[in-house]
């Protein structure tokens, strides 16, 4: 097979939301592992930086703060359901509190921009959400815009995406952050290297190849990032030190995109019903020195993540109330 390919997205594939990951995967047919990489589960990860977030809510609430993550499901999809149900399971064992606004499928976007007003305006509130995908008559881009930045948990809204350009503070959009916090528990030099990333979309490349590139130990990299608009991609993925999928379209990495040796990291997904299709096909664990698996790679730490920019966003009210 050419190592060229340059198949567009599967159509009929629900684009994962962030971290939402479904486990219960049986393996790729035909994906022949036989593993010989160093596997860099996400699992590990999300547990450290949710104690870290743990001893911070107790802090907080030992101030008389209580951290509060709120959330907005619009419609009755399960699969939302069930990752918003996820979040507040999380959310309450880490100390927080997580009001919940459920509007129904038939909600205007006036109806979701006053949910999101309320959240935006409570004091109480320090972290918000609008589980994503909303039904296809409401305009999600529009919604995320008229919450209170600050609390943009997802790190996603525009003002968020200037300062992340800017290198200033504000919530990191959870998976490049999640990412670059995988890097870094599994010690894998980034500084200096060379990091390719295959995909310029604004939830994943874009805001990843921003944040490798900044002037921090754990970042610091050369940054190259292919899209459709290079059909020969491959020159780049295979001069990597790291790789990183970003596409969303099945299977598009394969060994011959690999160096051997190097790292690669798999975030882009595509669902086909409950069936998790990654960019990195399996047997590039025959080639890659370091990679993520199919499953509990980038998922745990995306969430893992979000709940990061939540206790950040209640320690940064609380000293503003105080100051
Ligand atoms: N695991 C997680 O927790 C998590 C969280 C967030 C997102 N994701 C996943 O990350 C992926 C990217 O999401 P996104 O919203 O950032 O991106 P996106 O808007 O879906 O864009 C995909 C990018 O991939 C490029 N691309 C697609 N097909 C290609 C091909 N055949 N050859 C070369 N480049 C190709 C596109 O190039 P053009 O720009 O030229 O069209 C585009 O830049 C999605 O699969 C999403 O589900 C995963």
């Amino acid at each position: 097979m050419s190592p060229f390919p340059g198949e567009p997205s599967t159509p009929g594939h629900r684009s994962a939301g962030p971290g939402d990951e479904i486990s219960a995967e049986e393996p790729s047919p035909g994906g022949d592992a036989r593993p010989s990489a160093r596997v860099l589960a996400g699992g590990p990860v999300a547990e450290a930086i949710l104690a870290d977030v743990a001893e911070r809510v107790s802090a907080l609430r030992g101030r008389g703060v209580t951290p509060a993550l709120a959330t907005i499901l619009v419609g009755d999809d399960d699969a939302s359901a069930g990752y918003i149900r996820i979040k507040q399971r999380q959310a309450a064992e880490l100390g927080f509190a997580s009001p919940h606004e459920h509007l129904p499928a038939a909600a205007t976007q006036a109806d979701l921009h006053a949910a999101v007003a309320a959240f935006s305006a409570d004091p109480a509130v320090h972290g918000l959400l609008v589980q994503h995908p909303v039904p296809g008559h409401l305009d999600y881009d529009r919604a995320l815009q008229s919450m209170d930045p600050d609390k943009d948990v997802d790190g996603m809204h525009p003002l968020n995406m200037g300062r992340l350009a800017l290198g200033m503070p504000g919530p990191l959009p959870c998976t490049p952050a999640g990412i670059e916090a995988l890097l870094a528990h599994y010690e894998i030099p980034v500084a200096g290297k060379e990091v390719v990333i295959l995909g310029r979309g604004a939830t994943l490349g874009r805001p990843l190849a921003m944040l490798l590139a900044q002037k921090r130990p754990t970042a610091n990299a050369a940054v190259t990032v292919v899209h459709t608009g290079v059909p020969d991609w491959p020159r780049y993925t295979l001069r990597a030190d790291i790789l990183i999928a970003a596409a969303g379209v099945p299977g598009i990495i394969t060994p011959e995109h690999v160096r051997p040796g190097s790292v690669v990291v798999g975030g882009g997904v595509r669902y086909a019903g409950r069936r998790l299709l990654p960019d990195v096909d399996e047997s590039c664990a025959r080639v890659a020195g370091a990679i993520t698996p199919r499953v509990g790679g980038v998922g745990p730490t995306t969430v893992a993540m979000l709940f990061q920019n939540a206790v950040t966003a209640a320690e940064r009210a609380s000293a503003a109330t105080a100051g």
